[in-house]
C-alpha cells in the first residue's frame, strides 16, 4: 500500500499538538519515536503509549474507530460539567483499516500529572486513613458525574487516577469507552452504575489480596458497597429539597453554604411557595465539584484542584486578616500582592527544591506544617521561619513524594513552577 493511502485522519484541538509527526502507518505498540516516554500505567485492555511534546505529555490509546470516536465525544461533552476527567486532546482514524480492527482508531488525552494508580493507594501500611479519603473521592466523583447525566458503565478502581488534593484525595476518571450521556439519569440507571462499580471494585480488591498472598477472607470486599453508601448520603444531601418558613432567609444561606462546604457549585436556587405561601420549598441545582477552585481562579488566576484551592484560599484569608484588608478593592489588590509576593515565590522555591513534586500540593502540605508549628509555639510564624524549618527537617508531611517520570524527562514537560492550568 502506498504512503498516501496510509494518511491518518487526525482531529485535534487548539492548544494541543497536531500529532502528525507520529508514525500512524504502524500500530502504536511498534513505535520507536523519540517522543515516547515511559510512564507508570494501570491495567488496560487496549494498547496505551505516552508521548511528550512541548505542550505536555499525552496518553494515546488505540481502539476500534467507533469506540474511539465515542470515547472522544463523551470526554468532550463532559468538559464543562466536571474537572475530574481526563481532557480529550485528539481523535485519530486510520481509514485504510476496517472499522473493527483494533488499530483503526486512537484517542489522545492529556496525561494526568502527579497521579498514582489505585494499587499504590490500597496496598501498603496505613490504608485505613487513605481508605476513608478514597471513599469520599470515589463517591464524590460518581455523584458529580451522575448529576451531569453521565452513566459510566465501567466504573472501577483502575479506570480512575488518584491525586493528592491538600489533605484529601482527588479521583479523576480516564476511561469513558462504555459511557453514555443523558439529560438526566433515572434512579435505575444510577443504581445499575453503582452495581457495576461494586462488582468491579470487589474483583480488583480480590486481585490485590491474592497478589499479596492474602486469602480472600482478608480482602477488602466491602470497599465497593461502602463507596455506594457514601454516594447515597452525598446524593441525598445534594438533591434533597428543604421546606422552611417563608422569611427564614438564613436557612437558604445555610443550605447553600453547606453545599459549598462540600465543594459543589450551586447553579440555580428555586424557591417554591407551598402551604398557601406560609412556607417555601428550596430546590437547588448543583453544578460541578469546583466551588473553591473556581473562586480561587476568579480572585487570583491560580488554577488548582478543589481542596488545594480551599487550603490556599484560607492562606489568602489569613494574609488579608493579618494586613487588615476589608474593602473590595483592597481585597482585589491584596490578593494580587499576596500572589506575587507570597504564593509565587514559595511555589517557585518548592519547585526548585523538589522538581518531581506537584508544587501546589507541596504548598498545601507546607501550610499544614506551618499551622502545626504555629499551634505548638502558640504564636504566628512567618513564612521565612516556617519554610526554613520545614526544609531543614526534610519537608515533613510532604505527600505524593513518589516518582513522576514526566518531570524526570525534563524539557519535554512544562516545569511545576509554570503557574498554569495543569490540564485535568
Ligand atoms: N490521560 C491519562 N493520564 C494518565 N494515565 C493515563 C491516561 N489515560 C490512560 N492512562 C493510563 O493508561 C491506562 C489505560 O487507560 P484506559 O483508558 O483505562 O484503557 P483501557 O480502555 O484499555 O482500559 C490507565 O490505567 C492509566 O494508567
Ligand atoms: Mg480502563
Amino acid at each position: 500500500m502506498s504512503t498516501a493511502a496510509r494518511t491518518p485522519h487526525i482531529l485535534t484541538r487548539s492548544g494541543d499538538p497536531d500529532f502528525v509527526d507520529l508514525d500512524w502507518s504502524i500500530p502504536i505498540s511498534d513505535w520507536e519515536s523519540d517522543r515516547l516516554v515511559d510512564m507508570p500505567s494501570g491495567i488496560h485492555r487496549h494498547p496505551v503509549v505516552f508521548v511528550a511534546y512541548r505542550e505536555g505529555v499525552y496518553a494515546i490509546k488505540e481502539l476500534p474507530v467507533d469506540l474511539a470516536a465515542h470515547e472522544y465525544e463523551m470526554l468532550r461533552s463532559m468538559e464543562d460539567e466536571t474537572r475530574h476527567m481526563a481532557r480529550a486532546a485528539g481523535l485519530v482514524t486510520r481509514p485504510w483499516l476496517s472499522d473493527d480492527v483494533e488499530a483503526s482508531g486512537a484517542v489522545i488525552t492529556r496525561y494526568v500529572r502527579h497521579a498514582f494508580p489505585y494499587r499504590e493507594l490500597v496496598t501498603g501500611t496505613g490504608f485505613g486513613e487513605r481508605r476513608d479519603a478514597l471513599l469520599d473521592a470515589f463517591a464524590g466523583l460518581l455523584v458529580e458525574l451522575h448529576l451531569g447525566g453521565f452513566y459510566w458503565g465501567d466504573c472501577s478502581l483502575s479506570n480512575i487516577l488518584y491525586r493528592w488534593d491538600a489533605s484529601s484525595i482527588n479521583a479523576i476518571m480516564i476511561d469513558a469507552e462504555t459511557s453514555r450521556i443523558y439529560d438526566q439519569l433515572s434512579r435505575g440507571q444510577r443504581a445499575e452504575d453503582l452495581a457495576i462499580m461494586e462488582m468491579n471494585v470487589a474483583g480488583e480488591m480480590a486481585d490485590v489480596a491474592l497478589e499479596h498472598g492474602a486469602s480472600l477472607d482478608d480482602a477488602d470486599l466491602d470497599l465497593g458497597s461502602d463507596i455506594s453508601a457514601r454516594y447515597a448520603s452525598l446524593w441525598s444531601e445534594l438533591t434533597k429539597s428543604l421546606i422552611v418558613t417563608a422569611g427564614d432567609h438564613f436557612r437558604i444561606r445555610q443550605r447553600i453554604d453547606r453545599l459549598h462546604g462540600l465543594g459543589f457549585a450551586v447553579e440555580d436556587i428555586d424557591l417554591i411557595p407551598v402551604d398557601d405561601g406560609t412556607n417555601v420549598k428550596i430546590k437547588v441545582t448543583v453544578g460541578g465539584r469546583q466551588y473553591h477552585s473556581e473562586q480561587l481562579r476568579q480572585i487570583t488566576g491560580i488554577d488548582v484542584s478543589e481542596n488545594q484551592a480551599r487550603t490556599i484560599l484560607s492562606d489568602l484569608t489569613y494574609h488579608e486578616a493579618k494586613f487588615g484588608v476589608t474593602s473590595e478593592t483592597g481585597k482585589a489588590v491584596g490578593a494580587m500582592r499576596w500572589r506575587s509576593t507570597v504564593f509565587e515565590p514559595l511555589v517557585l522555591r518548592i519547585s526548585e527544591l523538589l522538581p518531581a513534586i506537584d508544587a501546589y500540593q507541596a504548598y498545601c502540605d507546607y501550610l499544614e506544617f506551618r499551622l502545626v508549628m504555629a499551634t505548638e509555639r502558640e504564636r504566628d510564624v512567618s513564612n521565612e521561619e516556617a519554610f526554613s524549618v520545614w526544609e531543614a527537617n526534610g519537608f515533613p508531611g510532604l505527600k505524593g513524594a513518589s516518582d513522576d517520570h514526566a518531570d524526570e524527562d525534563g524539557d519535554a514537560v512544562e516545569g511545576d513552577a509554570a503557574l498554569a492550568a495543569d490540564g485535568t
